[in-house]
């Protein structure tokens, strides 16, 4: 099964066990099945809305990986991901990839405020709007603990691994326009960095509304500045 870029990316960013992974929006499940061949959940749960895809996908399941892996090791689940209960223990990473940043809002939006009190951690790849969708995920109180930039097909995608309030895993605050993801020695982080800074002139020059209360100028303004040199840090004595 070749991978995406994309997906490869999210898959590398899963580095330690977890007792639930949801690969939410899963289409085919080829994430889900990437994380299930590398036992690092106790459970996989494949969820998407389209029965007919879900019905395939639980028939593929059962001829590959219905002997050999325990009972419990995978489920589907068809159903609205804004309407999925997630279990009450164990730690739980929600997977939410390939969709577009207003969706993506929504769906984690309605997550988050289902299970006020449980630790949760996300991976998130939005399909455009990725400062619209940084923004409510600061207000939503979710921090980074990783984020990294993947380009594919001429297109580039900010994925973020965030805790939510409720984990005690160290985290940072989630900048609008990204942080530690940017290398700009590389011609493909230079090369996305002045398309969205082009998109957001663009707008400016129409007086589009941007983003909530933030304008386009100010938007354009905190990309233009990651071009700034950084300030060393000052050397330990
Ligand atoms: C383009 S596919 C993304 C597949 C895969 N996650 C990826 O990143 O390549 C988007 C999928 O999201 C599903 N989807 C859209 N809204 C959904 C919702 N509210 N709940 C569950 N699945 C949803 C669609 O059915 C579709 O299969």
């Amino acid at each position: 099964m070749k991978q995406s870029q994309r997906l490869q990316q999210i898959d590398r960013m899963v580095t330690r066990h977890y007792n639930h992974i949801f690969d939410c929006c899963c289409d085919h499940g080829f994430l889900g099945q990437a994380l299930l061949q590398r036992n690092i959940a106790d459970t996989v749960h494949f969820v998407d809305v389209v029965e007919p895809i879900m019905a395939e996908l639980q028939d593929q399941l059962e001829r590959l990986y219905g002997t050999g892996y325990p009972r419990n090791s995978w489920q589907v689940q068809c159903q609205d991901v804004a309407a999925l209960s997630l279990p009450k223990d164990g730690s739980t990473l929600v997977i939410i990839a390939g969709v577009g940043g207003d969706l993506l809002i929504d769906l984690v939006t309605a997550l988050v405020s289902a299970h006020p009190d449980r630790s949760l951690e996300f991976i998130l790849c939005p399909v455009y709007h990725n400062y619209k969708v940084r923004q409510a995920l600061r207000e939503l109180s979710l921090s980074l603990i990783d984020e990294q930039l993947v380009h594919e097909n001429r297109q580039s995608y900010e994925v973020l691994h965030l805790a939510s309030s409720a984990t005690d895993i160290e985290a940072e605050p989630i900048s609008p326009v990204g942080k530690r993801m940017w290398d700009l020695s590389k011609t493909e982080h230079q090369q996305y960095l002045d398309r969205t800074i082009a998109h957001y002139e663009r707008m400016s020059q129409r007086r589009e509304s941007a983003v909530g209360s933030t304008s386009a100028e100010d938007i354009v303004a905190q990309y233009k500045a990651l071009r700034l040199p950084r300030p060393l840090k000052p050397e330990k004595c």
